[in-house]
C-alpha cells in the first residue's frame, strides 16, 4: 500500500488495466463508450510502448488486463500484446465486436495465453443488429466468433448494450447467451456519456421497458443459476442513488489511452482543468500513486455536502465524476444521479428530454461529419 498526495486514503494497487489499443473499429455503434474526439492510427502507442505499461502493470500488482479500443483485433500487434501480458503473469481479457475473428486468429490468441473473451452482441434480430453496428453482416460474423471462442476451449462472457430500440428483445438476448455457450451475460443498459449522449434520444428506454427488463433478469437469474452469470447494469437517469462508478474514481481501475494517456475512466479526458500523465514520459507507477489528476477525486476529502457527511459516502464515492461535470459544469458535484444531490433536478429535466420521439442516430466515426440512419422505436 502507498500513500497518495492530496488525500487521506491509503491506495491500493489497481485491480485492472484496461488497455485501449485503438480507437478503429469496423463498427459505428451509436452508444460508443470512446470519447467523440476518436484518435487516429497515426497517435496510437508502440508494440514496444505497451509492452513496457504491460510490464509496470504486473509489477504494480495489477491482476488482470482487458485489451479494449475501438476493437482491438485491428492491431496487428495483438498477438504479440497477450503473449507478453501472459508471459507477464496477468489475467487477459479480450473486449471485441468479433468481425476481425477468424480460425487462425483465434488458434494464435489462444496460443499466446489468451484467458477470456467478452463478445458484444447488437440484438438478436440481425437485420436491426446490423443496422445498430452500422455494419452489415455484423451480427453472422459475431455468432461465427462465438462459436470460434468456444472451440478453442476459452470462456465467453456475452456483453449485450440494451437501450430503447432492442429492449424487446432480451428474453432471446439471454437465450442466444445460453445458446453460444456463454457463462456470463452482461445486460447493460447505455449509460450517456460521449457518443450515447449524442444519441440519448434514440436510445434511452421509458420506465416500462426498463422495469419489464429488470423482472425478466431478475426470472432468469433465478432459473439459470450456476449455468449462466447475468450481471445488470441500470441507467443512470432512473436512479435514486448513484453507482460508484469505476468502483471509485481511481480506486480499482487504470484506464490507457491509444495515445498512452493514464486515466482513471475512459471517459474522464472529457474533463477539463486535468493534467492527465503521458505513459510516454511517466511510469504507471507514478501515474496512480503520485499524479494530482488521479488524486484529485480519491477517497472522501475532496466531497461536498449532502455526499461528505452521507452514509453511502464510502460506497458509491459521491457518483460519477464525468456525470457530474456533463450535468454540472463542475466535476466536484455529487452525481445528479443521486436524489439526495441538489443538480438533480437537470437530471430530471434530461430525463424528460431523452423520452422525447426517436431521433435518428450519429453514428461512431473517427474524424468525419456525423452520419444518420432511419430509426425504429418499440415504445
Ligand atoms: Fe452517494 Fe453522495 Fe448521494 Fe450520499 S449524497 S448517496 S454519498 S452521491
Ligand atoms: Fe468518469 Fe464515471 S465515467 S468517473
Amino acid at each position: 500500500m502507498a500513500l497518495g498526495e492530496g488525500t487521506d486514503t491509503a491506495i491500493a494497487p489497481p485491480l485492472a488495466l484496461l488497455a485501449e489499443l485503438t480507437h478503429r473499429c469496423p463498427l459505428r455503434c451509436p452508444y460508443c463508450s470512446n470519447p467523440l474526439a476518436l484518435e487516429g492510427a497515426s497517435h496510437e502507442l508502440a508494440t514496444a510502448d505497451w509492452q513496457r505499461i504491460l510490464r509496470e502493470a504486473a509489477a504494480l500488482g495489477v491482476l488482470q488486463v482487458h485489451f479494449s479500443g475501438g476493437e482491438p483485433l485491428a492491431r496487428r500487434d495483438i498477438v504479440a500484446l497477450v503473449a507478453h501480458a501472459a508471459a507477464a503473469s496477468l489475467y487477459t481479457n479480450l473486449i471485441t465486436s468479433g468481425v476481425l475473428l477468424d480460425q487462425a486468429k483465434m488458434a494464435a490468441l489462444a496460443a499466446a495465453g489468451l484467458d477470456h473473451v467478452q463478445l458484444s452482441v447488437q440484438d438478436t434480430d440481425p437485420a436491426n443488429a446490423d443496422r445498430i453496428a452500422g455494419l452489415d453482416d455484423a451480427h453472422e460474423k459475431k455468432l461465427a466468433a462465438a462459436a470460434l471462442v468456444r472451440a478453442a476451449g476459452l470462456p465467453l462472457t456475452l456483453n449485450a448494450v440494451m437501450h430503447r430500440q432492442n429492449l424487446h428483445h432480451l428474453p432471446d438476448v439471454i437465450e442466444l447467451a445460453l445458446r453460444l455457450g456463454a457463462q456470463r451475460l452482461e445486460v447493460a443498459h447505455v449509460q450517456y456519456y460521449g457518443w450515447a449522449l449524442a444519441n440519448r434520444r434514440a436510445l434511452f428506454p421509458t420506465y416500462e421497458a426498463l422495469a419489464r427488463a429488470t423482472e425478466i433478469v431478475a426470472a432468469a437469474r433465478e432459473r439459470w443459476k450456476g449455468v449462466l452469470a447475468i450481471d445488470y447494469v441500470v441507467p443512470d437517469y432512473y436512479a435514486r442513488r448513484p453507482k460508484a462508478c469505476m468502483g471509485g474514481w481511481a480506486r480499482q481501475f487504470i484506464n490507457v489511452s491509444p495515445a498512452g494517456t493514464a486515466l482513471p475512466c475512459h471517459a474522464a479526458e472529457t474533463l477539463p482543468g486535468f493534467a492527465w500523465p503521458s505513459l510516454l514520459t511517466t511510469s504507471l507507477d507514478d501515474a496512480w500513486y503520485r499524479s494530482e489528476a488521479f488524486n484529485r477525486y480519491r477517497g472522501t476529502g475532496w466531497m461536498p455536502e449532502p455526499c461528505r457527511s452521507c452514509e453511502r459516502r464510502e460506497i458509491d464515492w459521491g457518483g460519477c465524476r464525468c456525470q457530474a461535470f456533463a450535468f454540472t459544469g463542475d466535476a466536484a458535484r455529487t452525481d445528479p444521479a443521486c436524489a439526495l444531490a441538489p443538480d438533480r433536478p437537470v437530471l430530471d429535466a434530461a430525463r424528460q428530454d431523452a423520452l422525447a420521439p426517436a431521433a435518428d442516430f450519429v453514428y461512431r466515426q473517427i474524424g468525419a461529419a456525423p452520419a444518420r440512419a432511419g430509426v425504429t422505436s418499440d415504445r
